[in-house]
């Protein structure tokens, strides 16, 4: 069905609109005929500030996509179930994982959801489990858990699901979402710790025969190496992909190696960047 779809950064590293605020976190609001999405929720009640000050109503969200567990994308879910206790979340059976980043020390801390976005999660009126593909929206689609095909992406970081730091966290739960444009599909990013050419790959999939026009979000390349980095450029510019906007997790030498790969397709997304598409 043909009409307007509109996404706004609510929550990024970056603060792009006088009044709004930045934190190591992601969300994006996504307005939909009629309908209304949050995709991540940042990492704290920051989210409702922004919201605020871009003049989104949170309570409005009919539902809310969790892109994976980490505490910066999930953070805010107690804020947003608060303001839209209705709104049905999308989320995979092991959101909920306990997880921790091995630090340079040796040591380890969580980055899991905390206790008070769980316990929300728990209160919420329904949970989709979106362990594969799963429609949110007329259109609107999350792609579940994204099969890891190349040889050269890994999660991208010292990621664990046990505090001592043993048990690799190979993040099944991350997730993109993706729709349908007049000029192709659109995908929206968490941190795609699946790897973003995975990510790409299998939303062609399942959407045949659609070229990806826009892809925007977290890429976690912030660790890359050169030969990631590399494939990651080839096979992004043979994929033709229109327009790039990494942000958050995906590392500043990340987006400046994109960017000059990509000469004219990258953009900034920061906090207030708000990108309109049109729905065949
Ligand atoms: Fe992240
Ligand atoms: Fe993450």
């Amino acid at each position: 069905m043909a009409g307007k779809v509109k996404v706004t950064t609510l929550v990024e590293n970056t603060a792009g609109t006088e009044g709004t605020r930045a934190e190591h976190g992601l969300a994006f609001w996504i307005e939909w005929d009629g309908q209304h999405v949050l995709f991540d929720t940042g990492q704290s009640d920051l989210l409702a500030h922004n919201a605020r000050q871009l003049g989104v109503d949170l309570s409005q969200a009919d539902a809310i996509i969790l892109s994976h567990g980490h505490y910066d994308h999930t953070g805010g879910l107690a804020t947003a179930i608060g303001a839209a206790p209705k709104a049905i979340i999308y989320a995979h059976t092991d959101v909920a994982q306990a997880r921790y980043a091995r630090n340079r020390d040796g040591t380890s801390r969580s980055i899991g959801m905390t206790a008070d976005a769980q316990t929300s999660m728990e209160r919420a009126a329904r949970i989709a489990r979106t362990d594969g593909p799963t429609e949110v929206l007329d259109g609107l689609w999350v792609t579940g858990s994204i099969p890891r095909q190349s040889d050269y992406e890994d999660t991208g970081g010292p990621f664990f699901v046990d505090e001592s730091c043993t048990v690799p966290d190979l993040l099944p739960d991350d997730q993109a979402a993706f729709f349908d444009t007049t000029d192709g599909t659109a995908v929206l990013l968490g941190c795609a710790h699946s790897g973003v050419v995975n990510t790409l790959e299998h939303i062609r999939t399942l959407a045949p025969g659609r070229k990806i026009h826009t892809v925007m979000g977290g890429m976690h390349l912030v660790a890359a190496s050169d030969e990631r980095m590399d494939r990651t450029v080839e096979r992004l510019a043979r994929l033709d992909v229109l327009r790039l906007g990494p942000a958050h997790c995906t590392g500043k030498a990340a987006v400046a190696r994109l960017a000059y790969a990509l000469p004219g397709r990258c953009f900034p997304v920061v906090i207030g960047t708000a990108v309109e598409f049109e729905r065949p």
